[in-house]
């Protein structure tokens, strides 16, 4: 059952992100593109072991050859050496320029399957199925695809859109908490960058992770994301000016994940604080009014998510250096006038970012 839908349009392209209950209808979608040999699933062994069965069914209603590749779930396996088996496997199975690949799982197998298409025989179609919320609200909108190196994640990589996103919410059932939580810390940036109303009100009232996938909230999450996302993505896909607002929290964020070496917070985690930082430094310093700061502690106490950190901020100052979105080593933050009005590329004196940490730390 079609849920809602949102149409993402830039100079070369034009796709539709589709909000389905589960998979019947993904073949209506693939129907609608011409001249395909085969389809390539790629998918992670946990999205196999829950789904696999239920997708296959589905794209069997095709009568085209159906392939898959599984791969080891985690961010390790995002990898540059990868790269080479999966492209030797493409071939083996005799993949051509008509090929689609199906991008099926979280954020991890979106961007490395998008990489792969966008790569193989010089680029083949693919689409993106997210399973987590975090592909559903981000990741699998925007045309961003990589893969990381020994030097850092996401740092060879493409701007190679899908021709379509097919969003099956019913996976979101079996979501673990922590991965539900990188998905709303995504969903409250975006509420935050947008000032979109709908978005506030369902942070407002979602209650519970548990059976969040049939809420009302979720299909809000996702398509007034999506929206939100898709218009920024229109108006600059390649990240030369606005769309890096989309950072907002990020630049601590990350720092706070390479700093604790991506063992105590997942991502979510980590931008929930940075989030709540860089909201303190936009009080410092654009005058953003605190209450927005005490109003977004508060919804993120409400769902259970971190918000603030004890370590120190000379510890912490180290690891944005390493951003891979500064410029000439200098660290850029995304920060806010007020809420719906961000502004990019703004150069934080230390005194402020310590003074800022201080303030977080007492919150
Ligand atoms: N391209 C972009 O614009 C963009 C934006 C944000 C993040 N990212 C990337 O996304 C990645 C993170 O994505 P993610 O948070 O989805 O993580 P992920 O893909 O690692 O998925 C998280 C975990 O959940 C499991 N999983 C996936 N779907 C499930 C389901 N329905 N039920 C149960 N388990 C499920 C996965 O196997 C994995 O273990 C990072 O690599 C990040 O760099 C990309
Ligand atoms: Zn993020």
């Amino acid at each position: 059952m079609k849920l809602g839908n949102e149409q993402i349009k830039g100079i070369g392209f034009e796709y539709n992100i589709t909000l389905f209950q589960d998979f019947d209808g993904l073949s209506n979608e693939i129907l609608q593109l011409s001249n395909l040999t085969n389809i390539v699933v790629v998918t992670d062994k946990n999205v196999a072991k829950l789904y696999l069965d239920e997708i296959n069914k589905e794209l069997k209603k095709l009568n085209l050859p159906v392939y898959h590749i599984i791969l080891k779930p985690s961010e390790k396996n995002k990898s540059i050496d990868r790269v080479k088996k999966v492209y030797n496997k493409l071939a083996s199975l005799g993949c051509d320029r008509k090929s689609l690949i199906l991008a099926f799982g979280g954020g991890v197998v979106g961007d490395f399957a998008g990489f792969i298409a966008a790569t193989f025989l010089r680029g083949i179609r693919f689409a993106q199925i997210p399973t987590t919320l975090l592909a559903c609200v981000d990741s699998s909108v925007g045309g961003k695809v990589a893969v990381n190196i020994d030097k850092g994640k996401n740092m060879v990589g493409l701007f190679y859109q899908p021709v379509f996103v097919f969003a099956p919410i019913h996976t979101l059932s079996t979501l673990p908490l922590r991965e539900w939580r990188c998905g709303v810390a995504e969903v409250i940036k975006h509420a935050l960058l947008s000032g979109n109303k709908k978005l506030v009100e369902a942070l407002n009232t979602t209650k519970t992770f548990k059976n969040f996938y049939l809420s009302e909230e979720v299909k809000t999450f996702i398509l007034e994301s999506v929206r939100f996302k898709a218009s920024i993505v229109a108006e600059d896909e390649k990240e030369l000016g606005k769309r890096a607002i989309l950072n907002l929290g990020h630049t601590i964020g990350h720092a706070i994940e390479s700093f604790t070496k991506y063992k105590k917070y997942s991502h979510g985690e980590a931008v929930s604080i940075g989030l709540v930082t860089e909201l303190v430094i936009s009080q410092e310093v654009q005058n953003l009014p605190s209450v927005v700061t005490q109003e977004t502690v508060g919804t993120l106490k409400k769902l259970g998510m971190p918000y603030k950190e004890n370590f120190s901020m000379e510890d912490l100052i180290k690891h944005t250096k390493y951003d891979k979105k500064n410029e000439q080593g200098n660290v850029k933050f995304v920060l806010l006038q007020k809420i719906g009005e961000p502004l990019w590329g703004i150069q934080v004196e230390e005194s402020v970012l310590k003074k800022s940490w201080d303030m977080q730390r007492k919150l």
